[in-house]
């Protein structure tokens, strides 16, 4: 384990303690019990423990709850809800509070989860033992009948894709004010539409702060490594590229200090058996990666979008 990842541990742990701490001194009188008229409750513990889980990709919101049953066992009581998130347009990197990130609207093709989370009370409060969830972007075959020109997503390796985000890094990197080089963290997503002009790709990209300069960075990109802990600052960054012009792009720098989650170093694409395959969306992960031994990796192969 690197120095670095060492110290996000733990600041990790540090931070899950003042977290408990905090949650046992601000309790309020209610009781958590599994019980029905208690869902709320549960449905909000649920939707921010799926969140802090979700390193990948973009923060989900709650949007129903379609199902209940009750374990008989009361002490501690269980209760296990299906519920349904959606994407929103906040990438997991972005500080915003998630009841100030939208969903993405129907033109942008929606990801939808529809999860199982089994729900315990513990100390009174509802905490979370389990979930899993099946995580799909709507069909680009319904969305060009009701909208012929809505882009269609590309999955997240497509080559010219990346070529986009590429560019319109070292397009960033060569006009931004910011004294460090930013490198690519992940592709959030990647889409295309067919335009008069040609192929235009339309790219969202998280990016991390490196500890090379702006200036020498692009002759030696290997060597510029992301800082980490409090120092690193993260972005995203959303790009056009129309045609054969240069990209378009915009990117959004936060301050370290305002960090949802301390970030893990950039992984390799997470659980990987669970979205279709090639992966143009982040799915949510199963909480306990045991559940890969349920059988072989259930690749799904894209239906022709
Ligand atoms: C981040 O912190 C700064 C300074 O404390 C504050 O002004 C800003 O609103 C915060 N941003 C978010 C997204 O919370
Ligand atoms: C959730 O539970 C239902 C009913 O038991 C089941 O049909 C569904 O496959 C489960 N979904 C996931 C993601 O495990
Ligand atoms: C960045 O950090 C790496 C690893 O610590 C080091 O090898 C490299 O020389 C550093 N680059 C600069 C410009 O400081």
């Amino acid at each position: 384990m690197s120095m670095c990842s060492m110290r996000e541990l733990v600041i990790l742990a540090a931070l899950v303690s003042a977290l408990h701490a905090a949650s046992l001194l601000t309790g309020t009188d209610v009781v958590y019990k599994c019980q029905k008229d208690q869902d709320k409750i549960a449905t909000l513990e649920a939707e921010s423990f799926i969140n802090d889980h979700h390193r990948h990709g973009y923060k989900f919101k709650f949007v129903s709850q379609d199902s209940r049953s009750a374990e008989k066992k009361t002490d501690p009581c269980e209760v296990i809800l299906g519920i349904t998130l959606e994407e929103t347009e906040c990438h997991v990197v972005n500080p915003k509070p998630l009841d100030q990130c939208e969903t993405r609207m129907e033109t942008q093709t929606k990801v939808t989860a529809k999860c199982n989370v089994t729900i315990s009370s513990a100390e009174g409060k509802a905490e979370v033992k389990d979930y899993n969830c099946d995580t799909e972007p709507a069909s680009h075959e319904i969305l060009v009948t009701k909208c012929p020109d809505c882009p269609g997503l590309l999955p997240l390796h497509d080559p010219k894709g990346l070529e986009s985000v590429k560019t319109a890094l070292q397009k960033f990197n060569k006009e931004s004010d910011h004294k460090s080089y930013f490198k690519l963290m992940e592709v959030g997503r990647i889409s295309t539409q067919w335009m008069f002009s040609g192929q235009s790709f339309f790219s969202q990209f998280a990016i991390m702060e490196t500890n090379c300069t702006n200036k020498e960075a692009p002759q030696n990109e290997e060597s510029c490594k992301a800082s980490c802990g409090d120092q690193a600052r993260y972005g995203f960054c959303k790009s056009t590229k129309v045609g054969i012009e240069e990209p378009e792009v915009e990117c959004e720098i936060y301050e370290a200090k305002n960090r949802t989650h301390p970030m893990k170093r950039p992984a390799q694409f997470p659980c990987n058996g669970f979205a279709k395959i090639p992966p143009t969306i982040y799915p949510i992960c199963p909480l306990r990666p045991i559940l890969l031994s349920r059988g072989p990796p259930n690749f799904v192969r894209p239906t022709g979008n």
